[in-house]
């Protein structure tokens, strides 16, 4: 049976908790606001003070997205999600900075990117691709691998002078795991040292077949420095996405995923949010992991304002109330009331689940000192 302390109890009901104390005082119990009672007598208490009960699960107070389908006429085409994987410094952001006329790995820290900036581009025939930029370090594995589940292709990057290293395979491997399609690019093509064809015969290795090996995955010998062979990248890449038929319902309210969140000096908590479906207003409140927040503010990748984010779009999102998770799902929801709500019950079942887990590692602790 589930059990409640009677401080939240009590601000369920929007009692004091030493008034619940005298009730429960008065049913024959004694007990402090910090412990907790079992459903039966907080559902005694909750009649005594004349509130209605309503015994929630998780299927009431939270949000299920995967449930909420939208129906096939509300569908409208989108953007693809393209991920840009591969190993250190291969040209990763190299090459997104090409494909944008930008320059972000001058302004990296030592040229190595620490998070995943995500950004949208515009292409010459006016087609939008967005475009999430993955860091290189093995210890990112895992933001990689929620990376690959937002996205609709992943681009994998060979450096031709390198060839395939670990952190090549490790990106084939999630990008298979994940079920989403690939397109090689192969850069740094203008080196001297560069051989794209051994790229190709030793990807075979790793069951990677390209067209020039009479395989399906796309490739294309591309430089960054140079822009050798971009549009044909380009081309590929929309080529792909329309065999796709990407869409998403734009007429709702926004579901998106956290790509990248941070604590900023002077905006407060700040998250790089893709918009999956629907569309992000200012002035909408949401949840988002275990934070609730209301839209104060959105930027684009370029930090320019905008009022409103659709399907694919990545924006930076003010007014969280402290800074989820990269892989949280931001939901829109009706009223702050209900973003309370859904966000007090997440943030219940993290503690839970924190207490609930303790022992057990203390457990495997102590078993390991043995
Ligand atoms: P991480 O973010 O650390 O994983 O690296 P990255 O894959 O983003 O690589 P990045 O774009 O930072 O490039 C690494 C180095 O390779 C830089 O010094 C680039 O200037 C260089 N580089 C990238 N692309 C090319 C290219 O096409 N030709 C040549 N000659 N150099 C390139
Ligand atoms: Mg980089």
């Amino acid at each position: 049976p589930e059990a409640i302390t009677v401080q939240e109890l009590a601000n369920r009901m929007a009692e004091k908790g030493a008034d619940l104390v005298k009730a429960l005082f008065n049913m024959g119990m004694m007990v402090t606001v910090n412990q907790t009672i079992d459903q039966d007598t907080a559902e005694l208490l909750v009649e005594e003070f004349g509130h209605n009960i309503e015994r929630v699960s998780s299927s009431d107070v939270d949000i299920n997205v995967d449930s909420d389908v939208d129906a096939p006429e509300t569908l409208k085409p989108r953007a693809p999600v393209v991920t840009i994987m591969g190993h250190v410094d291969h040209g990763k952001t190299s090459l997104l900075d090409a494909l944008r006329g930008t320059d972000v790995v001058r302004g990296e820290a030592g040229g190595i990117t620490q998070h995943m900036g995500a950004y949208q581009i515009k292409t010459k025939g006016g087609d939008k691709i967005t475009f999430l930029d993955t860091p290189g370090h093995a210890a990112f594995t895992q933001m990689r691998m929620r990376g690959a589940n937002v996205t609709d292709i992943v681009i994998l990057v060979v450096a031709a002078d390198d060839g395939i290293m670990p952190q090549t395979i490790e990106a084939i491997n999630h990008t298979k795991a994940a079920g989403v399609p690939m397109i090689v690019a192969i850069n740094k093509c203008d080196k001297e040292e560069a051989n794209a064809q051994k790229v190709r015969e030793r990807l075979l290795e790793h069951e990677v077949i390209v067209e020039a090996m009479s395989g399906d995955v796309q490739d294309v010998e591309v430089s960054a420095k140079t822009g050798k062979g971009l549009d044909e990248l380009i081309e590929k890449l929309l080529l792909q996405a329309e065999f796709m038929e990407l869409k998403a319902n734009p007429d709702r309210n926004a579901v998106g995923t956290v790509i990248e969140a941070k604590l900023d000096k002077g905006k407060g908590p700040v998250a790089t949010v893709l918009v999956n479906r629907g569309t992000l207003k200012r002035g909408d409140i949401f949840v988002v992991g275990t934070e609730s927040g209301r839209v104060r503010a959105m930027n684009d990748d370029k930090g320019k304002q905008v009022k409103e984010a659709g399907p694919s779009m990545p924006i930076e999102v003010l007014g969280l109330g402290g800074v989820p998770m990269a892989g949280d799902v931001l939901t829109v929801v009706e009223s702050e009331q209900r973003a309370r709500e859904v966000s007090s019950w997440r943030q219940e079942q993290a503690t839970a689940k924190r207490t609930a887990t303790a022992p057990a590692s203390l457990d495997t602790m102590f078993s390991a000192l043995k």
